[in-house]
């Protein structure tokens, strides 16, 4: 009997062995947990884990979904005390910030290598980085009578009062990105005049960026503004809206990934960080209902037509580090973020 314990204890400590023989050179085998704050659409948070998890069974990553602003805030809050260790996914003007706040972890790795445009991309210092791109557009209800519009001054026609649905800046990347793309196309005067007049048009702000394209496909309003690929992943899913953008300009996303400063987990948060800049990660996302475009040379997007829109040369440095000043101003002046639909 215990010569049979001691065969097993043997056998075991062979297979740990192993196991840890497997992690790639240079690398120690890593096993526990991985705090992921998760910021795109919940489906393809769920299945980055289940494919993460495939890959490196010893480790386990719990995920909260959590909006752009959102996930700043309870970052500052969390500072002395991080409980996450990675944050994947939403625009980077938000990264832009938390790196401003001491908030992310400098990462240096060869996976960065890849990215296809570094000097827009890829942070200098290295504490961000972007893993995916999307475009901002319009979504219009087919059967709400109203035509598409293809202008920001078409929001503004007196048939769409109350049938515009946009989510709110405070909590919303999504929303912050629309903010920021008037301000740089009419400039700032004219920006805030128009957003004020924007404003008024909306019949509810949500919370989350991606939920109007759902809610305007319902009939709960006429138009949403929305990222093109979350348009796409509705109409895909059946819901009777067709995608427009502002000729003039419309301004996208550079989705940014970044390492919490003071991570428990921190060889698990590098694993995770590589991982997701292999061409093979990046391109699942249609697999979970995610059309963002890749980041890293050898991944095929598979809707390069929502990037073929008159894109603004988005200014991410001066939208990341104006983001708090803006948001201020829009909640204290324009609309108040109480009472935020889901
Ligand atoms: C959706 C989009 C992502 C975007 C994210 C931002 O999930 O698909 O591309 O980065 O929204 O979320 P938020 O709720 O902050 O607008």
């Amino acid at each position: 009997m215990v010569q049979r314990r001691i065969a097993w204890a043997g056998l075991l400590l062979l297979l740990l062995l192993a196991l840890a023989a497997c992690a790639p050179p240079g690398q120690q085998a890593v096993s526990g947990e991985l705090n992921l704050l998760c910021t795109p659409q919940v489906e393809w948070c769920e299945g980055m884990k289940a494919e993460f998890e495939a890959k490196y069974p010893t480790i386990t990553v719990n995920f909260v979904r959590m909006s752009s602003g959102e996930s700043l805030t309870r970052l500052r809050n969390e500072k002395d005390n991080p409980q996450f260790d990675i944050w994947w996914g939403g625009p980077i003007d938000s990264f832009v910030a938390a790196k401003q706040e001491g908030l992310l972890e400098k990462y240096e790795t060869k996976s960065q290598d890849k990215i296809i445009n570094k000097d827009l991309m890829l942070d200098a210092d290295k504490y961000w980085v972007g893993i995916y791109v999307g475009s901002l557009g319009f979504a219009t209800n087919t059967t709400s009578g109203i035509t598409p519009p293809t202008s920001w001054d078409d929001l503004l026609q007196p048939d769409l009062k109350g049938q515009v649905m946009v989510a709110h800046p405070s909590s919303s990347g999504t929303s912050y990105t629309a903010l920021c793309t008037v301000l740089q196309l009419r400039g700032e005067e004219a920006g805030w005049d128009y957003l004020r007049q924007y404003a008024g048009q909306v019949n509810q702000f949500t919370k989350s960026g991606a939920a109007p394209a759902r809610f305007t496909g319902q009939g709960e309003a006429a138009v949403g503004i929305v990222f093109s690929h979350d348009i796409v992943a509705q109409i895909e899913a059946g819901l009777p809206l067709a995608l427009t953008f502002p000729a003039e300009g419309t301004g996208y996303e550079i989705g940014g990934m970044g390492i919490i400063k003071g991570a428990k987990n921190l060889a698990a948060a590098k694993l995770w960080y590589d991982w997701a800049l292999q061409p093979e990660t990046q391109e699942l996302g249609p697999k979970y209902k995610a059309y963002q475009a890749p980041t890293v040379e050898g991944a095929k997007a598979s809707r390069p037509e929502l990037l073929e829109a008159n894109l603004i040369d988005y200014d991410f440095e001066w939208c990341g580090s104006h983001k708090k000043e803006f948001i201020d101003r829009f909640t204290n002046e324009i609309a108040g973020a109480a009472n935020l639909k889901e």
